[in-house]
């Protein structure tokens, strides 16, 4: 074997056992008992996970008048750091642009940049009868075989429901997937003029001005639509209670419908808006945060099974510059957070070591659900003979604060300040080699494949 983890304790979404992985030209080889390799890397006392998968970051995102503030390399370093290697950004089509262009412009972004391995979702931006009716079948033959469609975002992103009900006829003929951003963009557009008319432009405006209703209507009739079009759906960013009361209700009916919800909607509610000093500009995000008490309302769907996924929705933007662009107006705050190093620590401890899920669980949630879902399975998303070896050497006893001190993702404050883990990553490795030890970036600027993902594996 070209390398041998011994004596870890390897974990899957349904095993648990000890033994020593061989690796062989990038791919696991071997799993055993006293494997032999040139390089031998010890894991005595720490588990072994697949490496993560971060379906949802918006790296370099042109958005509000400014940039996401991590690049593809900046963003990558930071989530291989936390213990991921592979992340699935999203290329945006604009208007008049067909969906090929939209995807070289991020293809681009990402290229001799990106240090681990990524994929894409393209957003439909302008639904014409070519990209209809020829490039979502062009995408999913490039290995783009996910699609997304924004509810709101009205004047940007926001598409009509004959888009979304197009995409979903397509998507289903391609075997494709459609993501929504389910919000009411109508209503929202409403309610952020009528707020900001009326003088009220304290950050917790935001909050009003996306009630979760705007957002439980926007799931339910993407559900509804997806049913008429005998479509699967997922629902990125899910965060209000009304909303997981849609999705559990079809999919107790038997609906193909999948949901992730992102953790700082597991550890934050719409008290943090009110923060002094403007401090609650760093929680504007879309959907927005909701009231105390909702937070438990997702971890119970976590461990019911009704969501499938965390993902991070990884936008960050600094406070210093960006965020303060909407001083006097929190419409004008760019909606976002940092979030792609902490997802997997941050679950660990509050999924595993509270005792609220297994840590089969935890590594289904962050791996091998998104590595399914997202057409990556079986190379990636769990440990096997055959499988890339993508792995993360986890100390379940090393503590680490989420300062931003420790922290290696480009944004001038950590929304997760205030909390130390227990369980951190120690060694990161992509394809057999080892990209980070001890919290240091070992791997290489660029070295990140792009992934041509097949169907979904519902
Ligand atoms: O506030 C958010 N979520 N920003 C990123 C764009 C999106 O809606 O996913
Ligand atoms: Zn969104
Ligand atoms: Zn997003």
């Amino acid at each position: 074997m070209d390398t041998v983890i011994r004596n870890g304790i390897i974990v899957t979404a349904t095993d648990r056992y000890e033994a020593d992985i061989g690796i062989e030209k990038g791919k696991i080889a071997a799993l055993g008992r006293d494997l032999d390799g040139t390089e031998t890397i010890d894991a005595q006392g720490n588990y072994v996970f697949p490496g993560a998968i971060d379906m949802h970051t918006h790296f370099e995102l042109p958005f509000m008048g400014t940039v996401a503030a991590d690049d593809f390399e900046t963003g990558s370093i930071a989530a291989a750091c936390g213990g991921t290697t592979t992340f699935i950004d999203f290329a945006i089509q604009g208007e008049g642009e067909s969906l090929h262009q939209a995807l070289e412009t991020w293809m681009n972004r990402a290229k001799g940049k990106a240090a681990i391995d990524y994929g894409f979702h393209v957003a439909i931006g302008d639904m014409t009868d070519e990209v209809m009716n020829v490039e979502m079948a062009e995408m999913a033959e490039r290995g783009i075989t996910s699609f997304k469609v924004f509810m709101a975002y009205k004047g940007t992103f926001m598409v009509d429901d004959e888009t979304l009900f197009k995409s979903l006829l397509k998507a289903r003929e391609l075997g494709a997937l459609i993501m929504v951003h389910a919000e009411n963009g109508d209503v929202l557009h409403y309610l952020i003029n009528k707020h900001v008319a009326e003088g009220k432009k304290e950050p917790i405006w935001h909050a009003r001005s996306h009630p979760p209703e705007a957002e439980a209507e926007a799931a339910g009739r993407a559900i509804i639509l997806a049913g008429l079009a005998s479509a699967p759906i997922y629902i990125v960013h899910l965060s209000a209670a009304e909303a997981l009361e849609k999705v559990k209700e079809a999919r107790d009916k038997g609906q193909p419908v999948l949901a992730e919800t992102c953790p700082q909607y597991l550890f934050f509610n719409t008290a943090h808006y009110e923060l002094p000093n403007f401090e609650g500009a760093k929680y504007v995000m879309s959907p927005p945060l909701r009231d105390k008490g909702n937070e438990e309302f997702l971890w119970q769907g976590l461990i019911s099974g009704h969501l499938q996924v965390v993902a991070t929705d990884h936008c960050p933007f600094n406070f210093v510059g960006q965020k303060d662009m909407g001083r006097d107006d929190f419409s004008k705050i760019p909606n976002g957070m940092p979030g792609v190093e902490t997802r997997v620590p941050l679950i660990y401890h509050f999924g595993v070591n509270e005792g609220r899920f297994s840590i089969n669980r935890f590594v289904e949630l962050v791996s091998t659900n998104p590595a399914r879902i997202y057409g990556l399975a079986p190379q990636k998303g769990t440990i096997s003979i055959g499988a890339d070896a993508d792995l993360v050497i986890f100390d379940p006893q090393k503590e680490v604060r989420l300062s931003v001190e420790n922290l290696h993702m480009n944004v001038d404050h950590s929304p997760y300040d205030h909390i130390t883990v227990r369980g951190y990553p120690v060694l990161t490795m992509q394809r057999g080699k080892i990209i980070v030890r001890d919290g240091q970036f070992l791997g290489e600027v660029g070295a990140g494949q792009f992934l041509r993902r097949s169907r979904t594996l519902l």
